[in-house]
């Protein structure tokens, strides 16, 4: 990193302060403070003299000195699994620029679901003072979460239904999104429903099989335990599921894959199987990444709110950093959206 350093008449080297900055631009002390701060509004001509002093003295604010006075980073930390599955890094971006908006940098973390991973990053986060932390999908402790409350530091969890006692929480109706799914199929004729489910220990999971349970009994469909499968939400998860499902006698007409991930990867088990979809197979997803339009055929999903989750989860923290939110946690539940395309057809 470029050091804030400059030659004195003495040939000695000197740390550039703020102070330096002043004198530059003939301007106090204060206000080059307000210039990096935001903290007032300054004359455009004096704010673009202030940054140009600071560009030419190579002088930039010292954060963490500025931090440990106000007591503010300024900083969100935000947990995901795994940022590699489109899920999580169109959320993830979301909420960087929503807080970005707001002034807030974000320090992104993989838990990988792993509760020594997501415990280690625990802790970073609250060694470094963040203002506030975001949690998607977390599959550790939740009790874990507790450790933020000890020390006075909100926190929002999102995608995965945890008790309010612990963080205010923004889901879907994933039960509700688990049932339109299936409807969809059983009303397009299919009664062999199989079903690939994602990580089994988390939320949404479970809620889903409960929706997918719901609409086969609403529509007196026995449910064949060897039709549910359980995957991890990858692609490759998905590929093996499907294997398995094709391996049966009578294999299913239709699967609803809990993620596209592997909705994606039970497509191209399906073709490797030489059969066609939906001709021989209907496949439904969930999530509605960019890829599921692109797929071929394209694959009919339920669209999670990707914005809405980030715009809720960014909001409720940062109005509790700001401390406009003092009242008991408050739980949020979006609707995700069916998108028919053309993986799913008529039983034939
Ligand atoms: O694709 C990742 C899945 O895990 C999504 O459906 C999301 O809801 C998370 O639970």
């Amino acid at each position: 990193m470029r050091k804030r350093l400059r030659r004195e008449e003495s040939g000695n080297i000197k740390r550039v302060t703020i102070k330096d900055v002043a004198l530059s631009a003939s301007v106090s002390i204060t206000t080059v403070s307000h210039v990096i701060n935001n903290t007032r509004v300054v004359d455009p001509s004096t704010r673009q003299r202030v940054l140009h002093s600071m560009e030419a003295l190579g002088y930039h604010p010292n954060n963490v000195a500025r931090s440990l006075r106000s007591g503010v980073t300024k900083t969100i930390g935000l947990i995901v699994p795994d940022a590699s599955n489109p899920f999580f890094a169109e959320v993830a971006r979301k909420i960087e620029d929503y807080g970005y908006q707001q002034g807030y940098s974000v320090i992104l973390g993989n838990s990988d679901n792993n509760p020594e991973k997501q415990t280690n990053y625990i802790n970073t986060l609250l060694a470094k003072r963040v203002d506030g932390v975001i949690f998607i999908s977390s599959g550790g402790d939740d009790k874990e979460l507790l450790k933020f409350s000890e020390s006075q530091i909100p926190v929002v969890v999102a995608d995965r239904n945890i008790s309010l006692e612990l963080a205010d929480v923004v889901q879907v109706d994933n039960e509700q999104a688990g049932s339109d799914a299936t409807r969809y199929l059983i009303e397009l004729g299919h009664k062999n429903i199989a079903c690939i489910t994602g990580l089994i220990t988390l939320s949404p999971s479970m809620e889903r099989i409960k929706g997918y349970e719901g609409a086969m009994k609403m529509a007196g469909i026995p449910v064949r335990q060897e039709n549910i499968i359980v995957g991890d939400f990858t692609t490759l998860s998905g590929e093996k599921a499907m294997e398995s499902l094709l391996a049966a006698i009578e294999f299913p007409t239709a699967v609803f894959c809990f993620n596209d991930m592997m909705a994606i990867g039970a497509m191209a088990a399906i073709r490797k199987a030489g059969l066609s979809i939906p001709g021989d197979v209907s496949i439904i997803g969930f999530d509605d990444i960019e890829l599921a339009s692109l797929v071929v055929p394209p694959l009919t999903t339920v669209a999670q709110p990707f914005s809405e989750i980030a715009s809720y989860a960014t909001d409720l923290l940062i109005e509790r950093i700001k401390g406009n939110r003092t009242e008991a946690n408050q739980r949020v539940v979006l609707k995700a959206r069916l998108v028919p395309r053309e993986s799913t057809g008529r039983r034939g």
